[in-house]
């Protein structure tokens, strides 16, 4: 650590006084202490940003009220729920947690992290979160944001992602703690050290001249914001080329259900081609003589490990009985598109050329 003179004493304090003026106070899924909606919008929050998760959080609820019925609803009921956010593997492991909590601890949320930390889809910091906001456990959070206002306030150098950077910032955050006065209030803290991380301590152009913490700050005082956290060497993602084919049979779209693990894993997608000659055969099978296919206006989808290059192609067969699709295919009716669990990057090409089924 570089910082000479950190207040280690004052700094949770002074983040939780902040954060019952200047943090985020009105949320959907602040005010409560039940433990599942918590824990769903810490889930939903990761990667996530907040006003993309809002309305996510709201449907999901008004369809799984309680972790009962989320954990009797099926993979397939509980995926369009979760279409368009992303990282759906964090979807496949809500619904496994869930169940596991039916099965193994009666149906109750467990109360402290270190049980909390035992489930599926969650890690330390996430069930630190749970905890603090549930029942005020008084145990550190150390995720992305957090690691910003840590790194630049104490001056900790390191790849954040790396263990031995991790380890003392973990280290410092239980000290942190350690120094707090009794009392402490433990949902304003951790919801101060993220609301300060992704509001004031921002990644490009922090705003430390409103900052609570600006009088110690190793970060300010040395003029480093723009070095701490220590950068990350960029690897260039590498490109993926796809084509994807629009059938249509009259008011039907042929749909594949996505393997999972795997991209999409659970949701329904046009189909997939990797070579133009297994498309042209896919486009014979679907299409008419009479309808060339056409193709659409292409399309980059970003995922955290390459870009998907997407080439849309589209067919029209309105004369075929509904033909046999292969096994995970399925002839989707045009206005059962809105309730299907489709990658944002598919229901973007559907609502482009459907966009009464969407409205
Ligand atoms: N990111 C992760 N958890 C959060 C929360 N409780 N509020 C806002 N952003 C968050």
């Amino acid at each position: 650590m570089l910082n000479s003179n950190p207040d280690i004493s004052g700094f949770a304090a002074t983040i939780t006084s902040w954060q019952k003026v200047h943090g985020r106070q009105h949320l959907p899924w602040q005010g409560t202490q039940d433990p599942y909606r918590i824990w769903l919008s810490e889930i939903m929050l990761q990667q996530t940003q907040v006003a993309t998760v809002i309305g996510y959080y709201q449907r999901f609820l008004a369809r799984f009220p309680d972790i009962q019925t989320l954990a009797h609803a099926s993979q397939d009921e509980v995926m369009p729920y979760w279409a368009g956010l992303g990282y759906y593997a964090r979807a496949r492991n809500l619904h496994r947690c869930a169940q596991v909590i039916c099965q193994d601890w009666g149906g109750q949320f467990p109360l402290n992290s270190q049980d909390i930390a035992t489930l599926p889809g969650i890690g330390r910091s996430t069930a630190a979160a749970i905890a603090a906001f549930s029942v005020q456990e008084r145990s550190p959070i150390m995720d992305g944001n957090v690691k910003r206002v840590f790194t630049r306030y104490f001056g900790i150098e390191g790849i954040t992602s790396e263990r031995a950077t991790e380890q003392v910032l973990w280290r410092t955050a239980e000290a942190v703690l350690d120094a707090a006065p009794p009392g402490l209030d433990m949902t304003a803290y951790t919801q101060g050290l993220m609301d300060l991380g992704s509001q004031c301590c921002t990644r490009s152009r922090p705003g430390c001249e409103v900052c609570p913490l600006l009088q110690h700050c190793y970060a300010r005082i040395h003029a480093r914001q723009h070095e701490l956290p220590t950068p990350r060497k960029k690897k260039t993602s590498p490109e993926r080329q796809c084509r994807m084919l629009v059938a249509r049979n009259a008011d039907h779209i042929l749909l594949e259900q996505q393997v999972s693990p795997g991209i999409w894993g659970g949701l329904w997608s046009l189909p997939r081609y990797d070579s133009d000659e297994d498309l042209q055969a896919a486009c014979c099978r679907w299409g008419s003589h009479d309808a060339p296919a056409q193709r659409m206006a292409g399309m980059v989808h970003v995922f955290t490990h390459f870009r998907l290059h997407i080439e849309p192609w589209y067919v029209v067969n309105n004369t075929l009985q509904l033909a046999e699709p292969a096994p995970a295919q399925r002839w989707v009716a045009l206005d059962e598109l809105r309730n299907t669990a489709l990658p944002a990057p598919v229901r973007k090409i559907l609502e482009g050329l459907f966009p009464a089924s969407f409205a």
